[in-house]
């Protein structure tokens, strides 16, 4: 892939992966991704901002090929996607120098060795001149390490956000545009990436609402020339507001949970609740969650296996925990053969989430009327907790 002029004096570069279905091992990637860095040549000094994963060394390589003098590398993130060719452009630019936060600083040292030498800290709201170009380095911690910063250009009004606004999907143009599903891939990254950072992440946008940009310019995912689609999403993704929605991540073994399930998603239908439920051996875990980025309810339903949770049950409830859905209430149904401790063992997976239980239903063998009763009372607590918002 070639280098790409946004403005005069700024270029993409990097890779759009259309390929590439897992990240980090765990989390799906349904349409692909892009890494993307950009190079800035001022009049005076050039710099490029993040590189890209390791394993599109070589199209960078390739793009730098005409690039005669590297000054700085602006590392705004350390995670090896971004930082981990960073090596090879110091190693290229033998007068380069990388700039970053000082967290990053030890982040860069520790995971690619490069030597203290070659980095340069940078404080928050500090700036960089490249003779007719100016950087400003603000910290945005937590988007999605502790180290994180984005990088603001007021000459050509572009925002380099590095993982804070962007998406994992994979296009043939730079831009954006008004695509709604850029967006609906921006919640699934915010949703899989962000979330568990929500309350730094209100904190991160009210900092960015001094600047004045046209472009944000992330490291995944398309160039955002309509930034204020992304940012009002996300205001929406942040805020304290919950939807009108129950979720229900859930398997079954002989049919019993699953029954319960069907019977709780017709009762909620009934009282005017919306459901989204989650078969877990099939689900697409980034549905899951993105569903809870505004979901209100959560329902765990799950079969007993040697007295505990479902192994798939027990993996998306931690999952859920470490993601911090802004859930208000909760609930577990299920069924077991003669003994069951898994509503003890799935309330001790989720400290994070600080939600009000609103009841459990636990069925031995198949359900019955007096299961199916206590699940019409669990619809009608959850319907009349929604009705309060
Ligand atoms: Fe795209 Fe947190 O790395």
């Amino acid at each position: 892939m070639k280098a790409m002029e946004i403005k005069k004096g700024v270029h993409w570069m990097g890779f759009v992966d259309w390929n590439r279905r897992l990240f980090d091992s765990l989390i799906p990637l349904p349409d692909g991704t892009s890494y993307n860095a950009f190079l800035v040549q001022g009049s005076e000094k050039t710099v490029l901002i993040d590189a890209v994963d390791p394993a599109m060394a070589g199209v960078l390589k390739h793009q730098l090929d005409t690039v005669k003098k590297i000054d700085y590398i602006i590392s705004q993130h350390a995670e090896q996607d971004h930082s981990g060719t960073i090596p090879l452009v110091l190693e290229k630019y033998s007068e380069s120098i990388v700039i970053c936060t000082p967290k990053a600083k030890d982040l860069l040292v520790d995971h690619l060795g490069i030597p203290v030498e070659r980095i340069q800290t940078v404080a928050d709201g500090e700036t960089l001149s490249l003779g007719d170009k100016t950087l400003r380095f603000i910290y945005t911690p937590w988007v999605h390490w502790p180290e994180t910063m984005v990088t603001y250009l007021p000459e050509d009004r572009i925002l380099f956000s590095c993982d804070f606004l962007g998406s994992h999907i994979a296009m043939s143009g730079l831009y954006a545009g008004e695509e709604p599903y850029v967006i609906e891939a921006a919640k699934r990254y915010y949703a899989e990436i962000m979330m568990p950072f929500r309350k730094m992440i209100q904190g991160n946008l009210k900092k960015l609402q001094e600047l004045e940009f046209d472009l944000i310019a992330p490291s995944h995912g398309p160039i955002h020339d309509h930034p204020e689609r992304i940012l009002s999403a996300y205001d929406d993704w942040v805020s304290d507001k919950v939807s009108n929605l129950v979720v229900i991540p859930y398997i079954s073994m002989h049919g019993s949970t699953e029954a319960m399930v069907d019977h709780l998603v017709a009762a909620l239908d009934e009282r005017g609740v919306t459901v989204q439920k989650f078969e877990l051996s099939t689900t697409d875990i980034g549905k899951l969650a993105m569903a809870l980025v505004d979901a209100a309810t959560i329902v765990i339903g799950t079969p007993t296996v040697h007295v505990g949770p479902h192994p798939l049950v027990f993996s998306a409830t931690h999952l859920a925990n470490v993601l911090r859905p802004k859930l208000k209430y909760a609930a577990i149904i299920g069924s077991y053969g003669w003994a069951t401790k898994a509503v003890v063992q799935i309330s001790g997976l989720i400290p994070n989430i600080k939600a009000e239980v609103l009841g459990t239903v636990m069925c031995k063998g198949q359900p019955q009327d007096d299961t199916f009763a206590a699940l019409d009372a669990l619809a009608d607590a959850i319907r009349d907790k929604h009705l309060t918002f």
